[in-house]
């Protein structure tokens, strides 16, 4: 089992952007109320079938469909159901793929989150065609999205050294201002 939700995270954004996504929202919510930490990927790539989701979400059991077994899928949703929460997968082919997960915020065995802001940054600078719209709703809201950085940018690319500097200061410690959750 991934030591950290980040891991996880990074994990599912990865099959967004296997997908093809152009665009991917992850939203992350911080739900005092119901004890629950929330996560929502959402992607407009190429979608699974039915029979391709429930495989997906079980590969132990139904019959393996011909590609390779991942666990990225199945160890999350295990993670999230063992931790008190919740998990779901929706998806169409070729509108796109929405994934749900929760997770008991005080169960002892929820993992922490880990670095999620060197995960994102990450994924965001190496994907620069792609937009990653982010929202981490904590003790105050964090609200990210690349096409304004590059909308700002202009001409200057994202991998210009200063850029890269400045985007992992900036998420770094917006998020870690709004994170409660550890
Ligand atoms: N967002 C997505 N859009 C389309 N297909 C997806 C998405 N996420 C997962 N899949 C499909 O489910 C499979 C299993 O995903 P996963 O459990 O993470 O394992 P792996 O990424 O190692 O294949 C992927 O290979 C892909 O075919
Ligand atoms: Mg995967």
């Amino acid at each position: 089992m991934m030591e950290e939700l980040a891991l996880h995270i990074m994990d599912i954004l990865q099959n967004s952007l296997a997908a093809g996504a152009r665009k991917i929202e992850l939203v992350i919510n911080e739900d005092m109320d119901r004890d629950l930490l929330k996560v929502r990927v959402k992607d407009d790539g190429r979608g699974m079938t039915a029979k391709e989701l429930k495989w997906v979400q079980d590969p132990f059991y139904t019959t393996k469909q011909g590609g390779k077994v991942g666990l990225g899928i199945p160890m999350f949703k295990w993670v999230a159901e063992h931790c008190d929460g919740y998990f779901s997968l929706d998806s169409s082919p070729g509108k796109g793929t929405v994934l749900e997960a929760a997770f008991g915020l005080s169960h002892i065995d929820r993992p922490p989150m880990g670095d999620l802001a060197g995960t994102l940054f990450a994924l965001i600078v190496s994907n620069p065609e792609v937009r990653f719209v982010v929202k981490y709703e904590g003790k105050g809201e964090f609200l990210f999205d690349s096409k304004k950085v590059k909308d700002l940018l202009g001409d200057v690319p994202m991998s210009d050294a200063n850029v890269l500097g400045f985007l992992r200061g900036y998420i770094n410690e917006n998020l870690r201002d709004v994170m409660k959750a550890e």
